[in-house]
């Protein structure tokens, strides 16, 4: 198979490994180059994946020699709006670790650098590639639990990260709720219409800054999603995935973000008159059977990939993740501000 895409990585951290290791089993992409400000950490992922490619601390430089056609973003948050623009600006098409960026107005600026060149941008956001959460999309959307009204979603850990995230002002919230946001998104189908955000810091929380946040979104369908997250609760943890009860007009689907969702529906026949209903349970198919190979990171890479080839918009495509992004900072804006953020307020053109 001849090579189609020739990648450059910039940002040669943790996270960098998942995407290399992708990419170099896929036989149409080359990775033509490592990018890092620190020169020393580009060879050492050479060496560490033996790979002959050069390394650079410059991304325009890098892709001016070596004619790469698509860039890898996977430095830190900061660095995103900077790479993004650059890499898209010199003809290549981006595929970015999340967040899109670190502003509101670097999304929106993300967004109009990608329709004015016509170039391709893809947000990772590997906990939409998941077997489990197809389901749960499939049972909504096939009707099980007829149209919904709210959607509640709980996010109780309590990790020690240390570094960075116990000084961040906003640690829950900035790193963490655009996956939760983007899953009720994606478990819907309806995007943001307003948020109301209160965003504390518990007694006991070892975070400088807020660590809880109780979110109410409006969405476009009328209903209602509630967040709830906490990155300083100890005990009887969630999964990172959430917990979910999503309840319709008929019944509730419920995903607890370990096994797979399930339904309880009102049960057919006459049920006029009883004070409450009888429910049948509906344990649905799983949706993909064979999600071990294409689950979280590939899945989301195997998706970009293909939508480049077929030469439409990924599911995750910047133009789409704009909206999960929206959820974050209007979230944030409503803290700030102790009253209810109307989500188009944020998105400009
Ligand atoms: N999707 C997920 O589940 C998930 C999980 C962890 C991290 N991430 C994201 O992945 C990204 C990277 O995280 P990480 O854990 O690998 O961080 P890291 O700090 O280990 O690595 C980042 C690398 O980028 C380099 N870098 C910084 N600015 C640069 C620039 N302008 N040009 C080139 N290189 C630059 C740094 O020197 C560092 O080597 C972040 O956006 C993070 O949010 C996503």
């Amino acid at each position: 198979m001849s090579v189609n895409y020739k990648v450059v990585v910039a940002g040669c951290g943790g996270m960098s490994n998942a995407w290399i290791d992708y990419a170099m089993q896929r036989p149409d992409t080359e990775i033509a180059a490592l990018v890092d400000i620190k020169l020393e950490f580009a060879e050492r992922m050479r060496e560490k994946k033996g790979l002959s490619c050069q390394v650079f601390t410059d991304l325009a430089e890098a892709i001016e020699q070596t004619g790469a056609n698509l860039v890898f973003d996977v430095t830190i948050p900061a660095s995103h709006f900077q790479i993004s623009s650059t890499a898209m600006k010199h003809g290549c098409s981006v595929f970015s670790e999340k967040p899109l960026a670190e502003t509101m107005d670097e999304c929106n600026e993300i967004v109009r650098i990608a329709e004015r060149t016509g170039m391709s941008h893809a947000v990772m956001q590997n906990r939409r590639y998941d077997a489990r959460i197809r389901t749960l999309r499939e049972l909504i959307a096939s009707g099980t639990i007829g149209k919904v009204g709210f959607v509640g979603a709980d996010f109780f850990l309590g990790p020690h990260f240390g570094g960075f995230r116990d000084a961040m002002a906003s640690p829950l919230l900035l790193d963490m709720a655009i996956h939760t946001f983007d899953q009720a998104r994606l478990i819907t189908g309806a995007d943001p219409v307003s948020v109301y955000c209160h965003e504390f810091n518990p007694t006991g929380s070892w975070y400088e800054g807020n660590a809880f946040a109780i979110c109410i979104f409006e969405m476009s369908d009328g209903s209602v999603f509630n967040y709830r997250g906490s990155w300083c609760s100890e005990g009887a943890p969630t999964s990172w995935e959430a917990q979910w009860r999503i309840t319709g007009e008929t019944g509730t689907a419920i995903w607890d973000g370990h096994s797979l969702p399930y339904a309880e529906v009102v049960a057919p026949g006459d049920q006029e008159g009883k004070f409450i209903r009888d429910y049948v349970r509906v344990d649905p198919e799983q949706r993909v059977s064979d999600e071990s190979a294409l689950s979280g990171h590939p899945g989301c890479l195997a998706e970009m990939f293909q939508a480049l080839g077929e030469g439409r918009l990924a599911e995750t495509d910047c133009r789409d993740n704009w909206y999960s992004m929206a959820m974050v900072f209007a979230a944030l804006e409503s803290a700030k501000r102790g009253e209810k953020v109307m989500i188009a307020e944020l998105m400009r053109d």
